[in-house]
């Protein structure tokens, strides 16, 4: 059985689109059963519509706390029969509460490698930081922000020219990877949360070492034998 998903969105929505995409290959262990908005107006929101996908705005403008906004979010849930949550660029701070319910089955992805430059502005606090590598993280979501358990991580170099713009940019071709690898490691049980580490059954690793600067003599700074 596939694991139904719900996509909570604020904006753009270009990692929810990468889910989707993904859930559509039959042997996807997910579908997406709704995409939640927490803004009317995000662009996200119209194209998830447009898709024929079960799609609402949840406004937080119109819920007078946190708590009630969380509680909204999370009747629309269980109305849908969600069991995952993946969270896309979704800019809410979430109630302890609410949290809780979901532990263990919900996602977040954030565009640095944490625990590094958690909060707003990630690709940003990499420049100002003079870091040559930084990357994407899914986790499991805890109380804590961008701080729970890591499920994946892809890393990419940082540019000498790199604005926040073009790393952000750099870093959003791996998210749109991640996430649905990420995504389907929970759907299938083979990343769990425990405590706070998440428990990865045995799978393939690549043991290449990414460089940045690139090594001399080879163009993607990987240093490959032969
Ligand atoms: C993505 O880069 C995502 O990692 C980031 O917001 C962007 C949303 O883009 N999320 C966070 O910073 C969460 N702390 P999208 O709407 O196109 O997926």
């Amino acid at each position: 059985m596939k694991k139904r998903v719900a996509i909570l969105i604020s904006g753009r929505g270009s990692n929810m689109m990468a889910l989707v995409e993904a859930a559509r290959a039959p042997d996807y262990p997910a579908e997406m059963a709704i995409v939640i908005s927490s803004r009317p107006d995000a662009p996200g929101l119209a194209w998830a519509k447009a898709q024929g996908l079960a799609a609402v705005a949840i406004d937080h403008k119109a819920h007078a706390t946190r708590e009630a906004f969380d509680e909204a979010i999370h009747a629309a849930l269980t109305n849908a029969g969600v069991e995952l949550v993946a969270l896309a660029g979704f800019m809410r701070i979430q109630s302890a509460a609410f949290v809780r319910r979901w532990i263990g089955r919900q996602l977040n992805i954030h565009p640095s490698l944490l625990p590094l430059f958690k909060g707003l502005h990630p690709q940003q606090q990499a420049l100002d930081a003079g870091v040559r590598i930084s990357g994407c993280t899914v986790h499991f979501v805890t109380e804590e922000m961008d701080a729970g358990p890591i499920i994946a991580q892809a890393a990419v170099p940082v540019l000498p020219d790199d604005d926040a713009d073009t790393l952000a940019a750099r870093i959003l071709v791996a998210e749109h990877r991640l996430y649905p690898h990420a995504l389907r490691l929970v759907a299938t049980g083979d990343a769990t949360m425990d405590g706070n580490r998440a428990i990865l059954k045995s799978m393939v690793n690549q043991t290449d070492p990414l460089y940045s600067p690139a090594l001399p003599g080879t163009s993607k700074g990987r240093h490959t034998s032969g």
